[in-house]
């Protein structure tokens, strides 16, 4: 059996403005995992229906076919930390997990020998089949796992370039040069808390929303305006872990990119700060931390930056007298994707 796992991540700055190509924004991976377990079989078994496991396997499929490496049957198990016990999701990435993760095993399996950067760039290519919109900043920090800066390339152009040239020709194509992804420090004296509302979010209908046009004003002016300052505090956020800035830059941050995304709700008639998540907001800026929702909102995670001497116990409380559920985790080292040994378990 080849086991893969594959963690969770967290929008920490820069959502929304990342599914334009070229955007930056900053995540992290959480030490919560998504586990592929993948054992071959003698004949074909019936595989997950998950689209995205689907997606991942028609991806790795097609790069064997292009390598000479024959077909094999498998049957693949997926135990997730990423849902609660009763399947809710918390809204940790679970479907970009599964991607990495099956990527990473079916890697394994065939002996690709892939780079995380190639099981990266396979993951993305699987996923906008099926989330054509989707950034691939969760991939991203799933793959590579710590603080990660990303931007994300041309989607649209990768999935026409992979159906008109197929996968080989989509891995190598210079339209990755668009994209990065780099490793941050963690900060020092910083800890993060994570809220869930409880409530799930469409991450793909508040995209679709925020990308239709807006109720009022010039489309293009305020998109453009939202964009270059998601950019700056993104670049602004990346440059304070770099340099080892003070806690209170990053907070600064933080109640920035918070006051961008109600703006941008506010522009598009959308609710990306929910009641809940604006308690958990105030809860942790009464304490002196700093905290805003985390992707799309609408549901999902918040998150707060707290210093050490912020009275934590006391957020936590007040946390969950809002029906707000601590979620006991933390940031995920870096080269998150693990992937066990071969073994005859
Ligand atoms: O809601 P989440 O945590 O899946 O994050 C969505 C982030 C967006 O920027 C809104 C979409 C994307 O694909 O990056």
């Amino acid at each position: 059996m080849i086991e893969a796992s594959a963690p969770g991540k967290l929008f920490v700055v820069g959502e929304y403005a990342v599914v334009e190509p070229g955007e930056p924004a900053v995540l992290i991976a959480v030490d919560r995992y998504l586990h592929v377990r993948l054992s071959e079989t003698a004949t074909p078994v019936a595989l997950s229906t998950s689209p995205h496991v689907q997606a991942a396997i028609g991806t790795v499929a097609e790069l064997c076919a292009a390598r000479g490496i024959a077909p094999r049957h498998f049957d693949i198990q997926i135990e997730s930390e990423l849902d609660e016990q009763d399947g809710r999701k918390f809204g940790l990435g679970s479907s970009a997990a599964v991607t990495v993760a099956t990527i990473a095993a079916l890697d394994a399996l065939y002996q690709l020998k892939l780079s995380p950067f190639e099981r990266f760039k396979l993951a993305l290519l699987a996923t906008i089949q099926v989330s054509p919109r989707a950034s691939g900043g969760d991939l991203a920090a799933s793959t590579f796992g710590g603080w990660v800066f990303y931007r994300s390339p041309d989607r649209v152009a990768l999935r026409a370039h992979h159906a008109a040239h197929g996968v080989v020709s989509a891995l190598e194509s210079e339209l990755w040069q668009a994209s990065e992804i780099r490793e941050l420090p963690a900060p020092a004296d910083v800890r993060l808390l994570v809220g869930w509302t409880g409530s799930p979010a469409s991450t793909e209908e508040l995209v679709d929303s925020v990308s239709a046009s807006p109720k009022t004003g010039n489309h293009d002016a305020l998109r453009e305006a939202f964009l270059s300052h998601s950019s700056k505090l993104a670049l602004s956020f990346a440059a304070a872990l770099e340099s080892g800035a003070s806690a209170d830059q990053l907070f600064e941050i933080i109640r920035a990119s918070r006051a961008l995304l109600h703006r941008l709700a506010l522009d598009r008639g959308i609710v990306i700060e929910t009641e809940t998540l604006s308690a958990l907001c105030s809860i942790a800026e009464e304490f002196g931390a700093a905290a805003k929702s985390s992707g799309a909102g609408g549901g999902d995670c918040g998150i707060a930056l707290v210093k050490p001497e912020n009275d934590i116990p006391s957020i936590l409380r007040a946390w969950e007298q809002h029906g707000i559920t601590h979620l006991d985790l933390d940031v995920a080292g870096s080269a998150a994707t693990r992937i066990g040994a071969e073994d005859e378990r």
